[in-house]
């Protein structure tokens, strides 16, 4: 780093899942609002991906489209894989629970690279009792319903920690 350079809290933020249809574009739509309701959304740039393939292209799971629209997020990702250029596009690169933490961490380029990726629960307060958010695809409504819980108490400690950032 240049002298003259100091470093800059965090405004490129990467949420990952496995499939990038549920929990990730969830929580990019989730801090995106807050973002734009409580700071300077040209500051930020927020985006979501899955360690796996398999739903490339596709919008978000309809259930999870319906919960989060019932709460006023709007979510129009389509899904995409992490690649490892992420590592150099975002400062915090976030996995939803323990196995995408694992593999976000097997994929960085570099030592570097892998101090970027934090799990979810970093930032989810005790109160909430889950130290991942589970992943939905599977469960009913209530699972969907849990997953924005989750998300919108992580989200908003998210952006306070980095808000208390220099
Ligand atoms: P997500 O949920 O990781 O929260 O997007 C999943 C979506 C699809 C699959 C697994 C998890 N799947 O196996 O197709």
């Amino acid at each position: 780093m240049n002298k003259s350079e100091s470093p800059r809290s965090p405004r490129r933020i990467l949420f990952v899942c496995l499939g990038n249809i549920c929990r990730s574009p969830a929580a990019e739509g989730v801090f995106r609002d807050i973002v734009e309701r409580q700071g300077n959304p040209q500051e930020w740039t927020i985006d979501s991906a899955g360690t796996g393939g398999y739903h490339v292209g596709d919008l978000p799971d309809n259930r999870m489209r319906i919960h989060a629209r019932r709460r006023g997020y709007e979510l129009t990702h389509h899904a995409r894989k992490v690649t490892e250029s992420d590592f150099d596009d975002f400062d915090l690169i976030i996995g939803m629970d323990n196995s995408n933490v694992a593999n976000l961490r097997r994929l960085a380029p570099s030592p570097e690279a892998e101090k970027k990726v934090v799990p979810m629960a970093d930032f989810i307060g005790k109160a909430m009792r889950y130290d991942y958010v589970p992943d939905p695809y599977y469960e009913g409504a209530e699972g969907f319903e849990l997953v924005l819980d989750l998300l919108e108490d992580g989200c908003q400690n998210l952006y306070n920690t980095l808000q208390t950032l220099p």
